[in-house]
């Protein structure tokens, strides 16, 4: 499959034949003829519920933008960021971005972190955000504000935008040899691990201190806590069993309750995996990646390496142990969780549905639609399953003109309690927020998942909207990127690594 294939959601002219390609195409989503507007749309409604109180449905992603400062404070286009996720008019802001317990576990070099000597510029983002928020809805009622808090393991990135300094909990035979890791590349050792959930607990007294109502325990898309829930081969504390693969998130719930009693928890899951994809060979051409196919190959069967994935096939997922994560959530007395999936750096058509790769992708194995339908089922089937979890949904932003009648009628049918807008947010914050007050859709200002956002990044530059948005469109960056961009591909992936 290649973009050219792949009918574009832009030229549905209306929800109803958007719905019939959906139904010729064999692909299962809610989707509403009409948007409700005002008190009685399903996306305005409150939520009370797990000792959180929600003023409606809106949602806003974490999204790194790779542009704090080098002591891990935010910079001027950081709060600029953080401004347009206020102008969203959601209800819930998770976390912002990723924000790193110290400065080893940073995903990129410019990635925010959590500490004394940043106090200050995380509240001003918090305050940014809560005054933008103010402006949109015109009400004093103040969004739930939660830092995610990460440490970025394999793929740590803390110094240089060109250096990996990989923390790794097991060897991966695949992602080991991407990253160009041999087999006497260290393992953290466990106590390396107590030292990393000291920094968590450091951290949550930290954003408790600065008014941030609570933090995200981010167990997804391949970073440290996410890569110990599949560390079936890990041995010690913290590998093997299932009890030991999620000790981490155990120990940091016990430090959080015993210092911050009052903060509240929520955690990122990524509820489902599959094994690393990368371009077809045999359809790859020089600078132009063939489709994804998954690097399944007989000698890796049963897959040791992941969660949520099956051990007999790899490209397919398995929820049972995610159906037990979520117990355990739930024991522990999280209320807030926030489903996503796979990976951005093995598996993007998963992570981030798009009809255009990053430049270490691959050409998508699928329409994008297909890959917002899954990551959207699994919510559901998760949200039936525990009903007293207040549960947000990842991976809208493909769905376009029509992301608010599919967010409505989600919302409407009890597929999720809250829609977590991501790329869209970096084109047309207000895209959920007009549509409920019946402000007509701007249709120029649409995410068309050209990724640039991810391929920035992976050339060392700040993320953002270069295409739509006139801060990085209009700047030296975009002319930055384009030079990049004509790399050659193999080049990019090699040299230049990284995403969040
Ligand atoms: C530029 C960029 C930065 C992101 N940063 C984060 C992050 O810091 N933490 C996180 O959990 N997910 C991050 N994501 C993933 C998004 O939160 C979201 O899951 C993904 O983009 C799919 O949602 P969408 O279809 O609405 O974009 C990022 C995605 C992009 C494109
Ligand atoms: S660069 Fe802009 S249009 Fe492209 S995926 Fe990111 S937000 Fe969407």
């Amino acid at each position: 499959m290649t973009p050219a294939t792949i009918i574009r959601v832009a030229s549905l002219k209306d929800a109803s034949r958007f719905k019939e390609h959906l139904r010729a195409s064999g692909i299962s989503l809610p989707c509403d003829p009409e948007i409700i507007c005002g008190s009685d749309s399903p996306l305005l409604q409150k939520i009370v519920r797990n000792g959180i109180s929600l003023a409606n449905r809106i949602a806003v992603q974490p999204m790194e933008g790779w542009d704090g400062t080098a002591d891990g404070n935010p910079s001027e286009a950081t709060i600029r960021r953080w401004q347009r996720f206020g102008q969203s008019g959601a209800g819930l802001i998770w976390g912002g971005e990723a924000v790193a317990v110290c400065h080893e576990g940073r995903a990129n070099p410019s990635q925010l972190i959590i500490a004394e000597h940043t106090k200050r510029g995380l509240a001003q983002l918090r305050q940014t955000l809560i005054h933008e928020q103010r402006n949109t809805t015109a009400s004093d009622t103040q969004p739930l504000i939660g830092l995610q808090l990460t440490h970025s393991g394999r793929y740590c990135k803390p110094n240089l935008h060109t250096r990996n300094e990989p923390r790794i909990a097991h060897h991966h035979p695949i992602l080991d040899r991407r990253l160009g890791l041999g087999d006497s590349y260290p393992l953290l050792t466990d106590s390396e691990i107590r030292v990393m959930i000291e920094a968590f607990h450091r951290a949550a007294v930290v954003a408790y201190e600065l008014g941030f109502d609570f933090i995200d325990i981010k167990h997804c898309h391949g970073y440290l806590s996410h890569e110990l829930l599949g560390a079936h081969t890990r041995g010690g504390d913290y590998g093997g069993s299932f009890e030991n693969r999620t000790r981490f998130l155990r120990e940091v719930m016990e430090g959080v309750r015993s210092l911050v009693p009052g903060l509240k928890v929520g955690v990122r899951l990524s509820a489902f995996d599959m094994v690393p994809f990368c371009p077809d060979p045999a359809l790859s051409r020089e600078g132009k990646p063939g489709p994804g196919i998954p690097e399944t190959r007989a000698e890796l069967i049963p897959y040791r390496w992941g969660f949520g994935v099956k051990a007999e096939n790899p490209a397919e997922t398995d929820l049972s142990e995610t159906v037990r994560f979520l117990e355990l959530v739930q024991e522990l007395g999280i209320g807030l969780v926030n489903i996503t999936a796979g990976s951005p750096y093995y598996t993007p058509h998963i992570q981030r549905p798009a009809l255009y790769p990053p430049s270490d992708g691959y050409q998508p194995p699928e329409d994008p639609l297909v890959g917002v339908a899954r990551q959207m089922e699994v919510t559901q089937m998760l949200k039936a399953h525990f009903p007293g979890l207040i549960i947000m949904g990842s991976a809208y932003s493909y769905l376009q003109e029509f992301l608010p009648n599919v967010a409505q009628a989600a919302v409407r049918e009890a597929w999720v309690d809250l829609v977590g807008l991501g790329r869209m947010v970096l084109t047309y914050p207000e895209i959920l927020w007009d549509a409920t007050q019946g402000v007509p859709l701007q249709r120029k200002r649409i995410c068309r998942t050209f990724s640039d956002c991810t391929t920035a990044p992976r050339n060392g530059l700040p993320s953002g909207c270069y295409p739509l948005d006139r801060y990085y469109k209009d700047s030296a960056l975009a002319v930055r990127l384009s030079q990049a961009k004509g790399l050659e591909p193999r080049l990019l992936s090699t040299e230049i690594a990284g995403s969040s």
